[in-house]
This record gives structure tokens, C-alpha cells and sequence, in this order.
């Protein structure tokens, strides 16, 4: 039986990969699952999941009276202690489901010792893109998406045929159809309302301002190997065409489902096979299928996040350590909505490097200098 580790397993993502693996626990077993504090969430994943291990990133999280007891998980506390156990774990698979740049590290671990990553954490190829590809193909690990689009590009290109054009849709977000004007005083309440999906925060907030459709071009480059300017976005409020791919001849492919992201995590998990999932089936007679263009004037972070991508190098890992701070800028109610995506182009614009990192330790380093610079440049945006 596949042996999995699920990092981030208490989130959005982790909440659905638990729903599909109690699903399939005749053909996937559980290692470890991983989170950042929510010990008693974790704790109970671990007893119904029979995971031999469950670890907390965060040290003072650890409840210690729990842990090992026969028929429970040993608990494994602190990220190098985690990072140990990942590399001595016997599974195949890890699902990389944890947010932002946190997951650097243990996926990077797990390609070291020759793993699959199932990847949702977008963030980790955004940041570290060459380094990660380059790690996967020395260790022979397959890079599997999870992301609902990049999930559907992977599907589309099973044939092995090289894509013409890749097409990411789009929700649009909260705030499609507004102008920039109106935005200015939006509250954290209404962006993190988003129409079509239940996620975590920070992605929520990403897809109010579109930087994470920014973040997609740059991850479905590295993972496709697609030129940018073959990288597409359409608007598509509905969500469900999950994205689409142009053949040379023309022919257009798409992966249409229900947003719900128990179909791209099982896809991770079962392929190249299909399983059986109890999902509502999809009825296009009640659907009206509706598709525009990017509204980039209003949404300038689409393309600050697209240009930090085609610059390379370091710059997609500024890109998102900016975006990073910004964002928890705004969730924490000290800047307004509008300020994140400028603090996002000062600190680019600040940023002058021209070299591609062939260690971790120099995306880390770009990292904290970006998170550093986004704080004193938010101090002039501070609401
Ligand atoms: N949600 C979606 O539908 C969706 C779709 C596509 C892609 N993604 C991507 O998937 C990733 C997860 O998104 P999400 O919406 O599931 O996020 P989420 O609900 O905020 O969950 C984040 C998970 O990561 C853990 N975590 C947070 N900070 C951490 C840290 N510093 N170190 C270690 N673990 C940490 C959290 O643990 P605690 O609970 O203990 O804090 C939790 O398990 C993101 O990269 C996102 O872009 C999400």
C-alpha cells in the first residue's frame, strides 16, 4: 500500500485530503501529518487516520500530556525534528498542502530523498522554482499539482503533447466587475468572501487581488515548462472549467468539474489511475458558462506577479515574500487593500539581482530581505 505524509493537514486543503483518504484508506495509508499549531485537530486526524506520526511545527503548540500511547501517534515537535522525520519516513507520496514559504523546507526534504510532491503549496514553486525542478529531476521524483487549474492542465496534457497555449481561468474573486476606486476601503470581511471557494486566508486574500492567478502563471511555468507568454488568464466566474490547454492544431482541451478540491487531491493520489469518488454529478444544463478578459488595471497584480516571473531568477521569491507580509498586513487590519499590492511593486522595484539561487539558502536569505523591506515600505501605507 502507497504510504502518504500530509503537511499542512489541518487546513482547507488538509481538511479535504482527510475527507479523501478516509475515502481511500484501502489503498493509501497514513505516515505522518503535519501542522503548524492546531495540536487537537491534528490529534484527532492522527487517531482516525492511523498515522504512525503527527507533527507540530510550532514548539509551544505541543499539549504534552498526549503522544504515543499505544494506538496513537508519536508526536514529533519542531520543523528540524519534522524535516528528520520526512527523510527516514517510508513513504512515496507527500502532499504539500501547508501555506506560503513555510513549506520550502520540508519540501525540499522530501525531494532530497526521493519523494512525490503532491503540491497545493504554490508558494514553494513560486519562491524556488529552478531549485525545486532541478532537485526533482536528480532524486527521479515526479512533481504531482494540486491547484484545481493546474490539476486540470496536468490532465489535459496526459497525452504528452506540448501545449500551444495554456489557458489559467479565473474566478475573478469578490471584487470582479469593481473599479479601482471602489476598492480603496474594502474590509478584510469582504475580501475574504469569496464566491465559489472555502479556503484558507491568505489564498482567499490572493484571489481578491489576483496576485494569486500571478503566482499560477509563474507556478504553471515551472511545472508545465511553458514559456510566459504561451500563459493565459480568463476570467471564468463560475469555476467550472478548471483551465484549459491549445493544441498546436488548434484544439482546445478543458477539465470541467464542481469547485471542490476533493478531485484534484485524489487525482494527486491516484494517478495515473482514476478512483471513484461520492461527488454530485456535474449538470451543465443548469449551468450558464460565462468567460472575459482580465481586468488588469484594477487588478495590477496579475501582472506585477507575471513580470517577476519572466525576470526570473530571485525575483519570483521577492514577489512572494512581499506578498506574503502584505497580506497578513492586511488581515491584521494595519494597511488597506489597495496597499498590498503596492507594497508588493516598491519592494520589486527596490530589488536588483540578477542571480538564479542554486541554493535554499539564498532564496531564504532574498526571502527575509523582502519580508524585511515590505515592513518598512508598509509604514507609509499604514491605514
Ligand atoms: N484552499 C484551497 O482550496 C487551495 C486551492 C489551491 C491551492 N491551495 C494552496 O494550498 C496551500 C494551503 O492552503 P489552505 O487554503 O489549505 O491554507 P490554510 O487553510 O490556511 O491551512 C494552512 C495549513 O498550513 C499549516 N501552516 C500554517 N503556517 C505554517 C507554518 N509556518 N509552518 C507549518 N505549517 C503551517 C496550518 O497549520 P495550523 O492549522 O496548525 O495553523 C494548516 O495546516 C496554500 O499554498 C494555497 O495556496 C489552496
Amino acid at each position: 500500500m502507497t504510504q502518504i505524509i500530509v503537511l499542512g493537514a489541518t487546513g482547507s486543503v488538509g481538511e479535504t485530503a482527510f475527507r479523501v483518504l478516509q475515502h481511500d484508506k484501502d489503498r493509501i495509508s497514513v505516515d505522518g501529518l503535519v501542522a503548524h499549531h492546531n495540536f487537537d485537530r491534528l490529534w484527532e486526524m492522527g487517531i482516525t487516520l492511523h498515522a504512525r506520526w503527527i507533527g507540530l511545527t510550532d514548539p509551544q503548540a505541543w499539549k504534552n500530556q498526549k503522544g504515543g500511547e499505544s494506538g496513537t501517534p508519536r508526536v514529533v515537535v519542531g520543523l528540524d525534528a519534522i524535516l528528520e522525520e520526512i527523510a527516514k519516513s517510508p513513504a512515496e507520496k507527500v502532499l504539500g498542502a501547508m501555506t506560503g514559504f513555510a513549506g520550502l523546507r520540508p519540501t525540499l526534504t522530501a525531494l532530497r530523498h526521493g519523494k512525490d510532491i503532491l503540491l497545493a503549496n504554490k508558494e514553494t514553486l513560486v519562491a524556488a522554482g529552478d531549485l525545486v525542478r532541478k532537485m526533482a529531476t536528480d532524486s527521479g521524483s515526479r512533481i504531482i499539482p494540486v491547484d484545481s487549474e493546474h490539476s486540470a492542465i496536468f490532465q489535459c496534457l496526459a497525452l504528452n503533447q506540448p501545449p500551444r497555449r495554456i489557458f489559467l481561468t479565473c474566478s475573478g474573486g469578490p471584487f470582479r466587475g469593481r473599479r479601482k476606486e471602489d476598492l480603496a476601503f474594502v474590509s478584510v470581511e469582504e475580501a475574504l468572501n469569496h464566491p465559489n471557494w472555502r479556503m484558507g486566508a491568505k489564498i482567499t486574500i490572493d484571489t481578491a487581488t489576483l496576485v494569486n492567478k500571478g503566482l499560477e502563471i509563474i507556478e504553471a511555468h515551472y511545472l508545465f515548462g511553458v514559456p510566459y507568454e504561451q500563459i493565459e488568464v480568463v476570467i471564468h466566474p463560475q469555476s467550472i472549467v478548471h483551465s484549459l490547454v491549445e493544441f498546436v492544431d488548434g484544439a482546445t482541451m478543458a477539465q470541467l468539474g464542481w469547485p471542490d478540491m476533493a478531485v484534484p487531491v485524489q487525482v494527486a493520489l491516484s494517478w495515473p489511475e482514476r478512483w471513484s469518488l461520492p461527488q454530485k454529478p456535474l449538470d451543465l444544463t443548469t449551468q450558464t458558462l460565462s468567460f472575459e478578459p482580465p481586468d488588469i488595471e484594477t487588478f495590477e497584480g496579475l501582472e506585477i506577479a507575471r513580470e517577476a516571473g519572466v525576470k526570473g531568477g530571485l525575483y519570483p521569491a521577492v514577489l512572494n515574500a512581499a506578498n506574503e507580509t502584505a497580506v497578513s498586513l492586511f488581515l491584521s487590519h494595519h494597511i488597506g487593500f489597495l496597499s498590498i499590492t503596492r507594497i508588493i511593486k516598491d519592494v520589486l522595484e527596490e530589488f536588483q539581482d540578477n542571480r538564479v539561487p542554486t541554493t535554499p539558502e539564498e532564496i531564504m536569505d532574498t526571502d527575509q530581505w523582502a519580508r524585511n523591506h515590505a515592513l518598512e515600505v508598509a509604514h507609509h501605507y499604514q491605514s
